[in-house]
């Protein structure tokens, strides 16, 4: 057992003792980083045909099977080429399905392939519920991601939260799971930072108070944009208290997934802050979708509607809460892919990019203001 257990460990020992390992260079301004959500992957070989998949992971398998490796291959295209040239890949969580009986064997899969690609530059991931769908998700995600990003890191990496630095920027990737999560679709879900969790993330937002940019990625999305559960759903104090922490500490761009919709919301506090949620949707369709409509009305119908879930009314509590403090709305149910994300000095600009095309779809660009104010524009069809 002991053997075991320290065979499990030897990635991260080596880790340890070999500290300049690792992808990640030194980076000089400008420089870019790309982010996915949501990529789902689902080897055919992890699943158990005979306890009989369901349509959703029937779907995800076949997505994977097409689509995996090929926008594996345009990421690595666009991490190559594009200029400034991308530092990293930053991803918020459901990066592989779940749901499966030997987790182990589903972890060494999706590293198969990935690592198949031969990525240059480092991935790390936000741990998202799909990293817990099932017994024994959550330790062999730990025995086998933490290592992982460790590695690309070239430093240990030993908690799920945790932040690193790129250029004069802060990144932190937050673990919205509790413990006693166990993901799946049929539970009260809730995506939360444990007290530790929470201190650890103040003390890290003031230890970095000073960085030209800090950018918050994590699972859920802080506002629905299409009626799923998001940070605190069932406690709207603690949820404002985690907006007013971001803004505190100007925090202009949240990363998300789990909504699995292209869509760009803006808050704005009323005293010149915003803080802008960003979910690009990685998970790529059979086939192209047909152009839907954007949204561009953050209204309870058109971000919380259906009273399906356990979480329905507080969704809509939440929304007609918010709704006059959305300064900006742009949803597309249409559009999936990947944002690339620059960084020069003061200013930001973030790019959609749909899968598999050169040509960005819109853009959107944020200076910082010499008093704290955020300055937020924007360039689409
Ligand atoms: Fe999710």
């Amino acid at each position: 057992m002991r053997r075991r257990t320290l065979l499990r460990l030897l990635p991260l020992l080596l880790v340890l003792f070999i500290p300049s390992c690792g992808k990640k260079p030194a980076v000089a301004e400008p420089f870019s980083f790309i982010v996915v959500d949501d990529l789902h992957y689902a080897g055919a070989a992890d699943y158990d045909s005979a306890s009989a998949p369901d349509e959703r992971t029937l779907r995800t398998i076949r997505q994977t099977g097409q689509n995996f490796i090929p926008f594996m291959n345009a990421l690595k295209e666009q991490a190559l080429s594009f200029l400034p040239k991308p530092a990293a890949i930053l991803s918020c969580g459901d990066i592989v399905h779940g749901g499966v009986s030997d987790p182990r064997a589903q972890f060494s899969s999706f590293f198969a392939a990935y690592n198949s690609v031969a990525m240059p530059v480092p991935l790390y991931n936000a741990m998202g519920n799909h990293e817990t769908a099932g017994e024994g998700m959550q330790p062999a995600y730990d025995e086998s991601f933490l290592p992982f990003m460790s590695g690309e890191a070239g430093r240990q990496l030993a908690d799920r939260n945790f932040s690193l630095d790129i250029g004069d920027s802060h990144f932190i990737l937050l673990d919205s799971q509790p413990p006693e999560r166990t993901g799946g679709d049929h539970e009260k879900r809730i995506f939360e930072l444990m007290d530790r969790q929470w201190r650890w993330l103040e003390n890290d937002l003031e230890t970095n108070k000073y960085k030209a940019h800090i950018f918050v990625f994590g699972h859920p999305t802080i506002w629905p944009v299409n009626g799923g559960d998001v940070w605190y759903v069932y406690e709207p104090q603690k949820q404002r208290e985690f907006v007013d922490l971001l803004l505190k500490y100007n925090v202009r761009i949240y990363f998300g997934g789990h909504e699995h919709v292209n869509s760009v919301v803006c808050y704005e506090n009323g005293a010149g802050r915003k803080l802008v949620q960003m979910v690009p949707d990685s998970e790529i369709p059979l086939e192209k979708e047909e152009i839907r409509p954007l949204v561009r009305d953050y209204t309870v119908e058109n971000v919380a509607a259906g009273g399906g879930s356990l979480w329905s009314a507080n969704l809509r509590e939440l929304v007609s809460s918010y709704r006059e403090r959305i300064g900006y709305c742009r949803i597309s149910h249409s559009a999936a892919g990947n944002f690339i994300v620059s960084v020069e000095g003061p200013k930001v600009t973030v790019r959609m990019f749909e899968a598999f095309s050169r040509q960005p779809l819109d853009q959107y660009e944020f200076t910082a203001g010499s008093s704290g104010e955020t300055q937020f524009s924007y360039d689409q069809p």
